[in-house]
């Protein structure tokens, strides 16, 4: 019940995520070069869990077709209002659309499919995610790019203690105007693998205090690779953040591009046959 609502709440409010997001653009820029790399020029895109359009609009600027899917309704009510301020030409580029990650079908493939910005973590299981995978391999046009992030799980994070807060600042909040303290606390089961995160928003003159939660399924490296395989695609680019650096220890993101795998010749199949090579 806590891991659904934390799937949708940190949603509920469209202006408050721009708002706390605003400053984020290296991953933006990354997924527009990967778009011009990838399609090698206009081409058609579907993104997975668009939100209010933070990554849609600059790629429909650089003149891509989006099919941008959420389940979230505040979320794609935001990104309503941003594309009916854009010009009509610009505007028709970008078609959202409500769907769910498990289950969606479009009738269509696409030569570049995107995730941005820890989607998947809010796959919740291995059948979940395996679900997703699946359907977006379904949707690749033959050499299609499916390319997503997700954060690095951070061990020191995960075993903070969950009766503390964390991260406290202070700002105006863009929907209730009021000066708000800020702070997060988070409780991580090491089985499911999920962290269930508050996000406080407190009034800084009184009144109550407004608690939002957020899930997320943390994904190891190698578990992640193993799943992505398995459910017959293949990482062909791994990164720890957006400019590029390796996946390391201090990295805090994993960023994956991922092809479907073709059938491989009978004879790489045999480990022993490989290694005798
Ligand atoms: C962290 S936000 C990222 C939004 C956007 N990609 C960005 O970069 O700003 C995660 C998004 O995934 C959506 N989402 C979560 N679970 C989903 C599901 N099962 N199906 C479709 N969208 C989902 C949320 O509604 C939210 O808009």
């Amino acid at each position: 019940m806590a891991v659904d609502l934390g799937a949708r709440e940190h949603y509920a409010d469209a202006a408050l995520y721009d708002f706390e997001y605003r400053r984020r653009r290296a991953d933006v820029r990354w997924y527009r070069d990967l778009a011009a790399r990838v399609l090698g020029g206009p081409g058609d895109i579907l993104e997975l869990g668009c939100g209010s359009g933070r990554v849609t609009v600059p790629l429909a600027r650089d003149g891509h077709r989006v099919l941008a899917l959420d389940q979230s309704a505040p979320m794609l009510a935001a990104l309503e209002d941003r594309r009916a301020r854009l010009a009509p030409a610009l505007r028709a580029r970008i078609e959202p659309v409500a769907g769910d990650l498990l289950g969606f079908s479009l009738r269509r493939r696409f030569g570049l499919i995107i995730a941005a910005f820890n989607v998947l973590e809010h796959l919740y299981t291995r059948v979940e995610l395996d679900a997703a995978l699946r359907a977006v391999r379904r949707h690749l046009a033959p050499g299609g790019v499916f390319a997503f992030d997700v954060q690095l799980p951070d061990p020191g994070w995960l075993a903070r203690d969950p009766t503390r807060r964390w991260a406290r600042t202070r700002f105006t909040h863009p929907t209730t105007r009021e000066r708000v303290w800020y702070s997060t606390s988070h409780d991580y089961d090491p089985v499911s693998q999920i962290a269930l995160i508050r996000l406080y928003y407190e009034p800084e003159n009184g009144g109550a205090e407004q608690v939002v939660l957020l899930s997320q399924r943390k994904y190891f490296p190698a578990e992640l690779e193993a799943l992505i395989t398995h459910a017959g695609l293949s990482v062909v680019e791994r990164n720890g953040d957006f400019r590029g650096a390796p996946l390391g220890p201090r990295a805090e993101s994993q960023v994956l591009v991922c092809r479907s795998s073709t059938v491989p010749a009978k004879k790489n199949l045999n480990p022993r046959r490989r290694a005798a090579r």
